[in-house]
């Protein structure tokens, strides 16, 4: 891993001792509390790393397993919010916007591959001080996700692949993917998004799902035309990671909505089969946005599965010794006032 960080440190407080720059976004930041100098915890948190500014959303408790969710393409970290809301009581949730997604910059044209996001996602856990962390990834997510463990496996606990798949492109599906890029270019966003969600979700859900039907065809219209034609790119040119699946070494939850047709439950049966150590649960009530589609299904298999995980590894965060900590900070606080009257 080259270290390739900016050496220097600028927070919202000035410069600190830190070996990466983290800054707060002005305006639609949210910053509850600082942890202590390695983490911010808050909305819309900027990481500048490798030459590029990366931003993410971290909350839950400091001491708990981590977990990162990826977003799919072409959205962000905000398609996870209900995500980070169930679980953050037990866990540290980390979302953050894949390069050239969301709010994190583009970097370098030549940069756009999916061995290159799961760099960028080593890299990434490097700066926060990371080293393990389980991961979460929907479609491209799931694509970085399983790309990550086949070159950093010392780095996970566990793996949550949801309407994903090790498959490479189809000769038929990479010609689809350049006739996307030709006509983003020729007729604009407005008509890609229109597009875009009726393969993306349930047919029952282009009628029961507006307010997720807006904000996914908002996460589309902010992405940069160049961005999108980049990100297609790379995902024609991603390499197969079916031949990884028996390696895999750590639990793994494979999700799919019961009417993805971009990543069927066949491929999502295909996976699990392969996988030593997998479960694979099927969504009803939605298509490839399982997490938005039917959030409450989704989020109750996260919490079992995450449960069993860090069981297993005897690292589940109690909420008992969160209190512990927090009433012998008052009873500090309580003493070192003592001293100074
Ligand atoms: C995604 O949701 O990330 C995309 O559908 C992935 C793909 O098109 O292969």
């Amino acid at each position: 891993m080259p270290a390739s960080y900016n050496f220097a440190c600028l927070t919202f407080a000035g410069w600190t001792k830190q070996s990466f720059i983290q800054k707060l976004n002005s305006g639609s930041s949210s910053i509850n509390k600082k942890y202590d100098s390695m983490r911010y915890f808050g909305k819309n948190i900027n990481l500048f790393l490798n030459n590029l500014m990366v931003c993410y959303t971290d909350d839950g408790p400091d001491d708990a397993p981590v977990i990162i969710f990826i977003h799919g393409f072409p959205l962000n970290k905000s398609m996870w919010n209900r995500q980070l809301t169930a679980l953050k009581q037990h866990y540290r949730v980390i979302a953050y916007d894949v390069r050239g997604h969301g709010e994190s910059e583009s970097g370098d044209s030549s940069t756009f591959s999916i061995d290159n996001f799961a760099h960028d996602l080593v890299y990434f856990m490097d700066a926060l001080k990371i080293d393990r962390a389980s991961l979460c990834g929907l479609s491209m997510g799931g694509y970085i996700a399983l790309n990550a463990v086949e070159n950093y496996p010392h780095r996970f606990d566990s793996l949550v692949l949801c309407d994903t798949s090790c498959f490479p492109d189809t000769p038929e599906t990479i010609e689809k993917r350049m006739k996307i890029v030709e006509s983003i270019e020729n007729n604009g966003l407005v008509r890609y998004a229109d597009t875009s969600v009726k393969s993306l979700f349930a047919p029952q859900s282009l009628t029961t799902k507006e307010v997720e039907i807006a904000a996914v065809k908002e996460m589309i219209l902010t992405t940069t035309i160049q961005s999108l034609s980049k990100t297609l790119l790379a995902l024609c040119v991603r390499k197969e990671t079916c031949t990884l699946l028996p390696l895999i070494q750590v639990p793994v939850l494979v999700l799919v909505g019961e009417e993805d047709t971009i990543t069927p439950p066949t491929t999502a049966k295909y996976m699990h089969e392969n996988i030593k150590d997998s479960v694979l649960h099927v969504i009803k009530h939605a298509g490839h946005l399982s997490n938005l589609e039917n959030s409450a299904d989704f989020n109750k298999q996260l919490k079992t599965f995450f449960a069993s995980v860090y069981k297993r590894q005897g690292t589940v965060p109690s909420e008992i010794s969160t209190s512990f900590v927090e009433q012998l900070r008052d009873k500090l606080k309580s003493f070192v006032a003592l001293l100074t009257i």
